[in-house]
């Protein structure tokens, strides 16, 4: 073990940590993944990935086949095991709707803290407020005794669900906030793996060596940067729907800078997800504690105007159904919508903060009978909100329907016959809230189409 070839292990096995350690015994490590969910570690035990991730699952198999990575309840073990411990935990939203929780980074730090009897490094990994870090230390510092020699580094993640086997691989950069060069040349064996495969493929993976505070900003600033960019073509969207302009070729033509690129500017029903929504919402509280909350003020901007395409689809529901818009918001009683997309984004069964879902609740509190169909969603989407009614398939879902509303950009809505569904709707009537159809071919087959930010 030691620098050569680490021994590592990742605590809690939610969406990140049980992606990074299957991927990281894939690349060769010897990995533990812990969690204290009992249900969790018998699923990933018996090769089963509890979330939908594409192409996780073979690497899990093969890699607990191989013996390289096992999955435990035991701190203990984890403890006894690891010369690296990464901490994967959530972090989720305070109940006061802005701030981290760091009540599961605090417990899983404080119980390997106690369980460690040799030297070790701790990493974090979770997306945090800036100065956790420095207080993850300093609960080291408490549970462990000094002769040990127990150090703590920070390294950020930034995968995206859906590509996350790549990202863990083939990561884009690679940023380390470290103390001392110990924990920067185990922290560099860690990660050994990751360069190895990008220099048998040609490729460099840039690392930033950086402070805590800097490594732990690089997170959120990303994720507020891609927020950003998404709620500026979301704003622009907004004009061109009262200029009479159509953001997608307004989005082609600025994308096509390179200083701007075109990536992150589908404009649409907006961000969601279990990351940027919380991470703008967190990273403003916590620039307001340090007192530089003026810096952030446009996150708060940010934040509305993608809450704001949430509701233009309402309107539109309204317009299109020729409803009252009551000062309540429209009346859509008795209108039969169906709701195609429940996740946050395609190939992926997330529906923390999905838009699709958001709308589809608002259509239905506005008294539309509401008829959800998402390819993978479902079933956490149901969990979610109970109150809708959810279809087996796409067909059950618009049969009848007086209005398809399109919320997540699925391949199957994308690909769907646009003659094929106007042979079974009531009324051929869609709106495209991912500007993701064929425009023309949808009205060719005879439907009125209207997408965000479009004329
Ligand atoms: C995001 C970041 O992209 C990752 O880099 C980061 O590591 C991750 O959060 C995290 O903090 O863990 P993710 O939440 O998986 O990743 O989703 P994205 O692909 O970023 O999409 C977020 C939302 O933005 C989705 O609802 C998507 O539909 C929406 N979006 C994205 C748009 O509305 N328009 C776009 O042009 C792009």
């Amino acid at each position: 073990s030691g620098a050569a070839r680490p021994r590592l292990t990742f605590l809690g096995c939610g969406y990140l940590g049980a992606t990074y350690a299957i991927c990281y015994a894939e690349l060769g490590y010897e990995v533990i993944g812990y969690d204290v969910d009992v249900a969790k570690i018998e699923n990933l035990s018996r090769g089963e990935v509890p979330f939908h991730e594409p192409g996780l699952d073979e690497l899990l198999r093969r890699n607990v086949a191989s013996g390289r990575l096992r999955f435990t309840t035991s701190i203990e073990e984890t403890a006894d095991f690891g010369d690296v411990h990464f901490i994967c935990v959530g972090t989720p939203q305070r109940s006061d709707g802005m701030g981290a929780d760091l009540r599961y980074v605090e417990a899983s730090v404080t119980d390997l803290a106690k369980n460690l009897s040799r030297r070790a490094l701790i990493v974090g990994k979770s997306t945090v407020p800036v100065g956790t870090a420095e207080w993850v230390e300093r609960l080291v510092e408490k549970h462990t005794s000094e002769e040990l020699g127990v150090e703590v580094a920070w390294s950020p993640e930034f995968l995206q669900e859906g590509f996350a086997v790549e990202d863990v691989l083939r990561p884009n950069r690679i940023v380390v906030g470290v103390k001392t060069e110990w924990s920067n040349a185990l922290l560099y064996a860690a990660h050994k793996g990751v360069f190895d495969l990008a220099s048998t493929e040609d490729r460099e993976v840039p690392v930033v060596v950086t402070d805590f505070a800097t490594a732990e900003l690089v997170k959120v600033a990303a994720n507020a940067f891609l927020a950003t960019k998404i709620s500026f073509i979301n704003a622009m969207a907004e004009v061109c729907e009262v200029a009479g302009g159509d953001v997608t070729q307004l989005a082609k033509a600025i994308g096509y800078d390179p200083r701007i690129g075109n990536r992150f500017l589908q404009a649409g029903v907006g961000f969601g997800g279990g990351c940027l929504p919380k991470d703008i919402r967190a990273f403003q509280a916590r620039a307001q504690e340090l007192g530089a909350g003026e810096a952030l003020r446009f996150l708060h901007e940010v934040d509305l105007i993608n809450l704001r395409r949430r509701a233009r689809v309402l309107h539109l529901a309204a317009e299109l159904l020729d409803r009252r818009q009551g000062p309540a918001g429209p009346d859509l009683a008795g209108a039969r919508v169906a709701v195609l997309g429940a996740t946050f984004k395609p190939n992926s069964d997330d529906v923390r903060d999905a838009p699709a879902l958001a709308v589809a609740g608002m259509l239905h509190e506005a008294g539309a009978d509401v008829r959800v169909y998402d390819p993978q969603g479902i079933d956490n989407a149901r969990k979610a909100h109970p109150e809708l009614t959810f279809e087996k398939s796409l067909q059950e879902a618009v049969a009848e329907a007086d209005l398809v509303c399109v919320l997540t950009e699925w391949a199957e809505f994308r690909n769907a016959d646009p003659a094929a569904l106007a042979a079974i709707v009531g009324k051929r009537l869609v709106i495209d809230g991912r500007n993701c159809l064929d425009a023309s071919a949808w009205s060719a087959a005879g439907w009125t189409y209207r997408g965000l930010g479009r004329p």
